[in-house]
């Protein structure tokens, strides 16, 4: 892949297109000459991996990066045997980035049996500068690195890998660029994320999201619609709309739209059969959104509302910018207007100068609210946010014990919860296989739960009503009616 004809390669910078997406089709077809050439010297495909850390904004990133590799000829696979791996990666918590710098020294010795090997990183670690510089001089069997605003310029980084350059390293610190139209690889046919929204302006103290992903901005509408009927046209029911805080889309559009408005729209395309959105902030959860939800046939019954603290006091050091008890009132005038709806949340614990009484003060909240479900995180300290220089961090032992004590009481209460729909009748999205037993399938519920149930590989991607008739703690077991 590497053997390369200087004079040629110019040529081709000289004649690739200046506009987008055109520009990354064109580098999808240079490549693909090269990976095929590749295969005929070799006898075999090249294959490619992508790995993905972090959230469902980078899962949608790596669907991208997948498909785009698929296009420059590379075969796909799971493992990191490959000829290619790509780490999409995520920086929120100190823990995602030891998972890459681990993972690192595995694919390095891979190299050493497999010179050829290409190394690739992306996503928002890369947007840190330390750790590219110590990618730079610590790692330095790594080809590849781009950041979270060129995922669309995978095809030419890696056409200039391809003939020669090496380390190539494109970092952009920011952009207000949105490229439509590039191919993407979905992991499941029935259903799939679309962004709508791209960075965050909340600034929430502990966060380096912001940093990362830059500043808020919001895809046209008409691009949104046009993707979901391609993807209904593509025979997928259920789409999950994709953002660091929906509430606030539209806000930067020519002509504004609010999310409550699109989802309307959305609600509109014919073949969509459920609708689901992550994240919601409840500082811009709007009573219009609370409207449409409780109206609406195909929206999931099912929110993610991030609380992060019960203490109105630790909120205000956080800058989300809302009390507890706007938060408690929130939540009670949506389970008012959906009836049935399960709450899901993110909670820190530790953040500074969290005392016993605020973290009191969390336990009520989730008392009060009774969430289905709830990702609980050790705060983390991230560098260049503005909570990593507050005085009185919280000694690791007392976080740990409130950890503990935290998801106990989060654990109760969904395993209290997921018994009371027994008998009920619900529509379940099958999404395959049982794991453990070939006779039964397995399905999501509106409500984000999981049922198993007696059928077979032919009703996976079908929506069907099953009767629930066993809670086993946090799932249920049903049987398929007509
Ligand atoms: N935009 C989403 C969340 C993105 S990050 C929202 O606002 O809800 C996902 C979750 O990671 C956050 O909700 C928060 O609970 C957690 N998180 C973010 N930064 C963190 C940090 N420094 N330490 C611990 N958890 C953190
Ligand atoms: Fe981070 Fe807050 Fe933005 Fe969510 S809303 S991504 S927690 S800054
Ligand atoms: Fe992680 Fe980036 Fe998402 S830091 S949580 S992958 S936006």
């Amino acid at each position: 892949m590497t053997e390369w004809n200087p004079t040629l390669r110019q040529e081709v910078f000289a004649e690739a297109p200046d506009t987008e997406p055109e520009r990354q089709r064109y580098f999808m077809e240079q490549c693909r000459i090269l990976v095929e050439q590749r295969a005929r010297e070799t006898g075999h495909v090249p294959t490619a991996c992508v790995v993905n850390f972090g959230c469902q904004m980078n899962a949608k990133d790596a669907e991208k990066l997948q498909g785009i590799l698929e296009e420059a000829g590379f075969q796909e696979t799971d493992s990191e045997e490959a000829d290619l791996v790509l780490y999409n990666t995520c920086t929120v918590r100190e823990n995602a980035n030891l998972r890459v710098y681990g993972r690192l020294g595995v694919l390095n010795s891979m190299k050493k049996q497999n010179p050829e090997k290409i190394i690739a990183l992306c996503g928002c670690m890369m947007q840190e500068e330390t750790v590219v510089k110590k990618i730079q001089t610590s790692y330095r069997f790594v080809d590849l690195l781009f950041g979270t605003h060129n995922v669309f310029q995978l095809a030419e980084l890696l056409y200039r890998r391809l003939t020669g350059e090496r380390p190539v390293l494109d970092i952009w610190q920011g952009t207000d660029q949105v490229v439509e139209d590039l191919p993407a690889v979905r992991k499941y046919p029935f259903k799939s994320g679309v962004n709508i929204m791209f960075g965050c302006n909340n600034f929430c103290s502990y966060c380096i999201v912001p940093y990362v992903r830059g500043r808020e901005r919001s895809r046209e509408p008409e691009d949104i619609l046009r993707e979901i009927e391609r993807l209904a046209a593509d025979g997928v029911q259920e789409v999950m709309l994709l953002g660091q805080n929906v509430n606030s889309y539209g806000k930067t559009l020519a002509h504004p739209l609010s999310f409550a408005q699109l989802l309307e729209r959305v609600e509109e395309v014919p073949g969509i059969r459920r609708i689901r959105f992550m994240t919601s902030h409840p500082k811009d959860l709007s009573e219009e959104l609370i409207q449409v939800m409780a109206k609406s046939q195909k929206i999931c019954r099912h929110l993610h509302l991030p609380l992060q603290s019960g203490s109105t006091r630790i909120l205000r050091q956080m800058n989300r910018r809302y009390t507890k008890e706007q938060y408690l009132d929130l939540a009670a005038r949506i389970q008012e207007a959906v009836p049935g709806i399960a709450l899901t949340t993110d909670i820190i614990v530790g953040f500074p100068g969290e005392t016993e009484e605020d973290f009191q003060e969390t336990l009520d909240v989730v008392r009060r609210v009774r969430y289905d479900s709830a990702f609980t995180f050790l705060y983390s300290k991230r560098t260049g946010t503005p909570a990593a220089a507050m005085e009185n961090q919280v000694p690791p032992e007392v976080a740990q014990d409130r950890l503990e004590r935290l998801l106990a009481e989060v654990q109760r209460i969904a395993g209290e919860l997921c018994g009371k729909d027994t008998g009920t009748r619900q529509e379940a999205l099958v999404e395959g296989l049982d794991d453990h037993d070939p006779a039964l399938v397995t399905g999501r519920l509106s409500n984000n739960r999981m049922v198993h149930f007696p059928g077979d590989a032919s009703l996976i991607g079908r929506l069907v009503p099953v009767r629930l008739t066993e809670a086993k703690g946090f799932y249920y077991m049903g049987r398929m009616e007509e």
